[in-house]
Parts: C-alpha cells; structure tokens; sequence
C-alpha cells in the first residue's frame, strides 16, 4: 500500500478507533471512507447494552458520509489493534457496496495490512430489481 491518500487514510481510521464504544466485546474497530470529492468520513464501532443496537464502525462512518451529503465512495480503511486485520461483516459490505462498485477495502492491524475491493468481498451483492 503506497499511496499517500490511502496510508493517510489508514491513519484516519486508526484515530477514529480511540473514539469506540466498545465496554461489552472490548473489541474497538475504527473506519475511514474517502470520497471522490476527497473527503474523509470517520466512523467507530458503538455498542449497546441491548448488544442488537450496537452499529459497527464501517456502517457508522458510511452514514456519516451520507448525511454529510455524499454518496460516491473510493476507498474504506479499517482499523483494529490486533496484530492482523479484521474483515468487514456482511452487513458492512452490502452497505458499502450500495455507494460503488469499484471501492478500494484497506483493513488494517498493527502487523499487516491487506487491500482488496469491494466485488471481491461481495460478489453478487443484493440489488432491488437488477
Ligand atoms: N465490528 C465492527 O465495527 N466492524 C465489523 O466489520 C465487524 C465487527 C464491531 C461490532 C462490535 O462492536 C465488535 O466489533 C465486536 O463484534
């Protein structure tokens, strides 16, 4: 991975991490996307007491982008501080699928960092009435 956009990207995620609210798994997650206009929406895991309600950090940092008035995504940076990287949970890839076919998935963890794409992560992701 030596593109600046996307190392600085990694390091967004790994900021927006310290911000999980994660008391029940312990498991803090942080996730970053960047548009194509630029622009970086951060996102961490937050957790309830109902375990149901709790929205992972990738969702999260989708959202945010959404509201922020966005919808094209190019890449998404996952952090975890484990020494290998987590894989995004289904949920999180069809929702990152719904904003772009050709997004970049960097997940990374403090010993190795992996890059794919989204089609490779969800092949024949769900659409309404292809
Ligand atoms: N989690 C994420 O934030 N992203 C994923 O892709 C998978 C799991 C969070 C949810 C929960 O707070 C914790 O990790 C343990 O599952």
């Amino acid at each position: 991975m030596h593109d600046p956009k996307l190392r600085a990207l990694v390091e967004s995620a790994r900021a927006a991490r310290e911000h999980a609210y994660a008391p029940y798994s312990k498991f803090r997650v942080g996730a970053a996307v960047l548009t194509d206009a630029g622009n970086v929406h951060v996102g961490c895991n937050v957790e309830n007491a109902s375990y149901g309600a709790t929205i992972c950090a990738e969702r999260a940092a989708v959202f945010r982008m959404v509201a922020s008035g966005e919808t094209r995504i190019v890449a998404v940076a996952i952090y975890v501080d484990e020494p290998e990287p987590a894989m995004p949970c289904g949920m999180c890839r069809q929702v990152i699928a719904e904003f772009g076919q050709d997004v970049t998935i960097i997940t990374a963890g403090r010993d190795l960092v992996k890059e794919s794409t989204i089609a490779t992560l969800l092949p024949d992701a769900f659409v309404l009435r292809p």
